[in-house]
């Protein structure tokens, strides 16, 4: 493990686990010294080890179990994975990665899915973080976009 600071920041960066960790340099923390606290080594690998949730995505009837970490998208991980998962402009604009929530939370704050339709379970894979273990259903564009235009009605 090594530590750097700078005037506004210190950096921990450990070999195994590979972890870099970037804080601000605040006052208490430098009180704290946390680079001498023994338990600092099972506090860091802790954060390591529940930094990706499991997502379970069902399509074309076949069930697909990823790990996705909380700041890659799941039709990211799912591409990577090599899943054929239906997508066009990976913004939450087009909507050609419509997905229903079956448990699970993620934040799709990026995506212009309506609040109503998101609080249906209804989500856009390509802006979709997990927030939990999910089990996800990729669902026609037809059944999103339907519903989509309901509610923008109301
Ligand atoms: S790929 Fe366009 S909304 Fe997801």
């Amino acid at each position: 493990m090594a530590a750097t600071t700078t005037a506004s920041t210190i950096t921990i960066t450990t070999t195994s686990p590979s972890i870099t960790f970037t804080a601000p340099n605040h006052h208490f923390l430098t009180n704290l010294r946390p680079f001498h606290h023994p338990n600092l080594h099972r506090h860091l690998r802790l954060r390591h080890t529940t930094c990706s949730y499991k997502v379970s995505i069902e399509h074309d009837g076949v069930t697909t179990n990823l790990e996705v970490d909380p700041d890659e998208t799941i039709l990211d991980k799912a591409l990577e994975t090599g899943m054929s998962v239906p997508h066009d402009c990976k913004l939450g604009v087009c909507m050609t990665c419509p997905a229903k929530l079956l448990t699970g939370d993620v934040d799709q704050t990026e995506g212009m899915l309506s609040d109503d339709v998101i609080e249906r379970g209804y989500s856009l894979l390509c802006v979709s973080y997990p927030k939990s273990d999910c089990q996800i259903k990729i669902i026609p564009e037809e059944e999103l976009l339907s519903l989509q235009l309901a509610t923008a009605d109301d």
